[in-house]
């Protein structure tokens, strides 16, 4: 029988998106399968804002960044309204059954499983795909957008080498990821950075400006630090660490309400901490030194083959498991193949960098520096 499948992005946007809503609608289509689109994650499906999702809307799309659908951050359970934030799930409920749907499909990162799973749990069939270049997302190989930011990321490191060694300074690059180290390691291996600073391994910046101090002592009178978004000072991790311990154990609302103003407050202050650890190493090696926030540019533009690659497989596995009617799950990469896992083992959990993953062995193996 032909089935109803909607499909929405959700989240940051994410290179491969359009490459993954090419390979659920294209071979939706040549199942039988009738494919709706629903615009602007969570929010416009709940205000039932759609888009058709034929051949012609699927045509020419695969190379392309961003979503054609639209994305927001917009969580189901707290949707700003008119002033307010409201439980929408309800809502929610009631377009998927008004449009028949068999199956919603949202493609997103670790926020968009969580809340792909609160819709499942109110009784939709539901299935996920793993987005995000921060490469987080718990369960599965790698997320889409990844490879394509890391490859940004890594041209970055290598252009600003040469103006760093020119100058004879010191060049701070900070790097997205939100609070894994990914992005920052891969691209630090990649293009040669001389320091690597991820969240997982917080770092002494003496530590730091002594490996910068020999380089320059060895005729190296330029270095590159590659420093992740969430990257911590041994002092800001046990300042961290202590304020969500106490929101884990906060007994009462108001004692959680108060950890958790605590820790957005630290948050806020680390926010510029890639500016004051360019001052703190220029004071610290008088060297010259300079930041580069490299952003959104990490995520824009056309997704690398890898990523359109992996995008069209995990796109396409969809349907495998929408013709098994096995929901509830997320279409992980498993080498090369996909694999169903269910949503329960996936969300409220993030991948970060193990501290004994081989990457963090080679970065240390050619010298890099983690500031430990
Ligand atoms: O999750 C992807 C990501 O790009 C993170 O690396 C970054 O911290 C965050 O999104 C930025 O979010 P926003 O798009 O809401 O500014």
């Amino acid at each position: 029988m032909a089935k109803y499948v909607g499909i929405l992005t959700a989240g940051g946007d994410s290179p491969g998106l359009n490459a993954a809503i090419r390979g659920v609608g294209k071979a939706a289509h040549r199942a039988g399968y009738n494919v709706i689109g629903f615009r602007d994650g969570f929010r416009g499906f709940m205000e039932n804002r759609t888009m058709r999702l034929d051949e012609q809307a699927l045509s020419g799309i695969l190379t392309t960044g961003g979503t054609i659908l639209g994305t927001s951050r917009d969580k189901p359970h707290k949707m700003p309204i008119g002033g307010q934030t409201l439980d929408m799930t309800e809502a929610m409920v009631e377009v998927y059954h008004n449009h028949n749907l068999d199956v919603l499909i949202c493609l997103g990162g670790g926020g968009t499983q969580k809340n792909a799973y609160r819709l499942h749990k109110q009784g939709l069939n539901i299935i996920t795909l793993p987005k995000t270049i921060d490469n987080d997302v718990a369960m599965t190989d790698t997320t889409f957008g990844f490879d394509t930011a890391l490859g940004i990321a890594t041209e970055a490191i290598d252009r600003l080498h040469s103006t760093a060694h020119s100058h004879h300074r010191i060049i701070v690059v900070e790097i997205m990821g939100h609070n894994a180290g990914w992005l920052a390691l891969g691209a630090g291996i990649s293009g040669g950075a001389d320091v690597i600073l991820i969240p997982e391994i917080p770092y002494n910046i003496e530590i730091v400006a002594e490996a910068i101090r020999r380089r320059s002592r060895h005729g190296s009178r330029f270095s590159i630090v590659a420093v992740s978004e969430g990257a911590l000072s041994l002092e800001e991790a046990a300042a961290f660490h202590k304020a969500q311990s106490s929101r884990e154990n906060a007994k009462t609302d108001k004692a959680k309400a108060k950890a958790k103003k605590r820790l957005e407050k630290l948050e806020q202050q680390f926010n510029d901490s890639t500016f004051r650890i360019s001052r703190q190493l220029e004071e610290l090696t008088s060297l010259e030194s300079r930041v580069t926030i490299l952003g959104y540019v990490q995520r824009g533009g056309t997704p690398s083959s890898a990523d359109r690659l992996l995008a069209s497989r995990l796109g396409t596995a969809c349907i495998n498991f929408i013709e098994q009617d096995i929901y509830g799950v997320m279409v992980a990469a498993r080498g090369d193949s996909a694999e169903a896992v269910p949503l329960e083992d996936v969300v409220g959990k993030r991948k970060t960098v193990p501290l004994d993953h081989p990457w963090i062995d080679c970065a240390r193996r050619v010298g890099t520096s983690f500031g430990d």
